[in-house]
């Protein structure tokens, strides 16, 4: 399989590198040498690598500042992968994208399934959705896969920041009215190679069989104060940490620029049904990327 990574210094593109090396040819391209607000570029770089599978790792991903850069997150996160469709759709390859389930405006209050109505909150939401109508409009065989709260301990995450902050202050607030689905960018980079391994000598009309948009989360879901007291627990060097307290706060204490949703948990049942792969519950996750042997 020739397969192009875009974005493979990201959490999720770090570790697709990586397990999608098994599946044949693999061409990595991260910024500069390909600018996604560059168009041109973006073809070029397509068109070179001539693949039979694009994978879209990137994204304007810094939630708060692309209230201040709307142009910016567009171009990232809307242009790019129409730019990407158009060019798989042209070339008859497939494209593998990734969203997000801030696409929600979180008033739901069950996990959202793929047929509930968006209502993003912000810029980084807002482009995002714009991104996955560009990749479904222009058709072909495309995965569009929302993601929810996703960490690794190469990058700055929420879990490495915990683990930061538990080593400098005695008490944390952490807050119990964000609710979503914890994914280690492993377990996530994975699950990716494992469908397209299904899909082997056939991909592409495998994958325009199975078009559409799908959310890619474990099971089961947890508040951020949750998550942060799993994170603790399951620390490797608890030795190191100073931290006495973790207190319950709410979202409405710590003013951000950009509003999130509250209770964005996907439910991620046709994923699992139409691939039979299972991302693994949130902490069994956790506790495989925490382990230091
Ligand atoms: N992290 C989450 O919690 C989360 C949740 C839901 C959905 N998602 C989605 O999952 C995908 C991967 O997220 P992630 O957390 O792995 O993202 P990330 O760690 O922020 O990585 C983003 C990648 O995009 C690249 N990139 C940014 N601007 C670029 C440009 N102009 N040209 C070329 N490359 C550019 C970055 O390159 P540099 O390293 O050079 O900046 C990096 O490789 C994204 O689509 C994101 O929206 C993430």
């Amino acid at each position: 399989m020739k397969i192009l990574l875009i974005g493979n210094t990201g959490q999720l593109g770090w570790e697709l590198e990586r397990t999608l090396v098994c599946l044949g040819e693999v061409t990595a391209l991260d910024y500069p040498t390909i600018d996604l607000q560059d168009e041109d570029g973006i073809r070029k770089a397509v068109r070179g690598a001539v693949p039979q599978v694009i994978v879209n790792a990137t994204g304007y991903t810094a939630v708060d500042k692309a209230e201040s850069e709307p142009d910016i997150a567009a171009a990232i996160n809307t242009r790019a992968p129409a730019i990407l469709a158009e060019e798989a759709y042209a070339l008859g390859a497939a494209l593998i994208h990734y969203s997000t389930d801030y696409v929600f405006d979180g008033l739901k209050g069950s996990p959202y399934v793929e047929a509930d109505t968006p209502h993003p909150l912000g810029v980084y939401a807002r482009t995002k959705l714009e991104g996955e109508q560009a990749v479904h409009q222009t058709g072909g065989a495309f995965l569009i896969l929302r993601l929810s709260w996703m960490y690794s301990l190469r990058r700055d995450s929420f879990v490495t920041k915990v683990l930061g902050w538990s080593r400098q202050q005695p008490v944390l607030h952490m807050v119990t009215d964000q609710i979503g689905n914890p994914i280690w960018a492993r377990t996530a980079a994975e699950a990716t190679a494992q469908l397209l391994a299904m899909g082997s000598v056939n991909i592409v009309p495998w994958l325009a069989e199975r078009s559409g948009l799908y959310h890619f989360t474990g099971p089961d879901h947890a508040s951020r104060y949750e998550w942060a007291k799993a994170i603790l627990r399951l620390d490797p060097q608890p030795q190191e940490q100073v931290i006495e307290q973790v207190l319950p706060a709410l979202t409405a204490e710590f003013p951000t620029p950009a509003r999130r949703p509250l209770f964005s948990a996907l439910d991620s049942r046709k994923f699992t049904e139409t691939f039979d792969l299972h991302l693994p519950p949130w902490e069994t996750a956790l506790r495989l990327a925490m382990v230091r042997k």
